[in-house]
């Protein structure tokens, strides 16, 4: 049996600048899918792989994240003495127990890598899981809890994976393919961001991980890479030249990309439409609207 991976760490001290103005004051992680954050979406698919301690990378700016996690005495007062005991209930997801949850700063923006490496000291010496809370996956099983689940046989690094066009391959991590074994593939390389013409492949990294301590001993060592930032994706190749294992793991479910502004809408009316109480009168208006723009064409 494999340590469990009960530690997670969320990055979350990226400056949302494909978001403003509205990133000015509220972070990009606090905007909502529905009436839900996009933390939140993350929180949940922690809980569900098993992940009891939260840690997250912030800066400047995200206070009104750690205020999201706190309890809200006058609130829950207010709605126990209205008797809205539904909405309580949906309070309680947001809150942790004392201890679960950890905030670090990452003083300087100098890449994920970097940002994963400042909380090196609360992750010790097991291994961990990191999550992008911009890359909202939906699916029947939680994206995480598949490769909890699959890196109980493999071991090793893990990254989630999925097939992009070979356009779109410079905006990620791409893997270079030793062997596909069903869902699970075993890279040989990965390089981040590659130039147009060049990706090894067009199987992407997804923001789900789940990476032994000695990630975080080989971002000490690395230099800064793509973008001039610490790149994990590099201290995670590192890993496949010094004799360990790295797989990529193609879940199931759909990933939107909820940092651009074209995938955090689709995820807006995904989740609107997978939504009973919304769904009927929403679905109306979408066809109207459609119906009218396409008839003025
Ligand atoms: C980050 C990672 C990249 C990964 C991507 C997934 O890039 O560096 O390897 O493919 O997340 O969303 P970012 O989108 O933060 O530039």
């Amino acid at each position: 049996m494999r340590s469990k991976v009960t530690k997670a760490v969320f990055p979350v001290a990226g400056m949302g600048t494909r978001f403003l103005p509205a990133t000015k004051s509220v972070p990009k992680e606090i905007m909502t899918l529905v009436d839900r954050p996009l933390i939140q979406y993350a929180i949940d698919e922690a809980r569900a792989a098993g992940i009891t301690e939260f840690i997250f990378v912030t800066a400047r700016g995200k206070n009104a994240l750690e205020d999201y996690f706190d309890h809200a005495p006058d609130l829950e007062r207010s709605l126990r003495k209205a008797g809205k005991d539904d909405l309580l209930e949906v309070l309680k997801s947001t809150n942790m127990d004392s201890g679960a949850i950890a905030y670090i700063r990452q003083h300087k923006a100098m890449g994920l890598g970097h940002a994963v490496w400042c909380a090196r000291r609360l992750i010790g010496d097991e291994p961990f899981a990191v999550m992008l809370p911009d890359d909202v996956i939906a699916g029947d099983k939680p994206c995480l809890q598949q490769m909890v689940e699959a890196y109980q046989e493999t071991g090793g690094a893990m990254v989630a994976t999925m097939e992009v066009a070979p356009d779109r391959t410079s905006s990620y991590g791409v893997l270079d393919v030793e062997s596909h074994n069903g869902a699970i593939v075993k890279a040989k390389g990965m390089v981040e961001k590659p130039a147009k013409g060049t990706a090894p492949s067009n199987l992407a990294v997804i923001g789900r991980y789940i990476l032994t301590p000695n990630v975080l001993q080989n971002l000490n060592k690395i230099d800064r890479g793509a973008g001039g930032e610490v790149q994990l994706t590099d201290a995670i190749a590192m890993e496949i030249d010094q004799g360990r294992d790295v797989f990529g793991y193609k879940f199931e479910g759909h990933r939107y990309d909820c940092g651009s502004k074209a995938g955090y809408l689709q995820a807006t009316v995904a989740f609107a439409l997978d939504r009973p109480e919304l769904q009927g009168e929403f679905q109306d208006y979408l066809h109207d609207i459609l119906a009218r723009r396409l008839a003025a064409q």
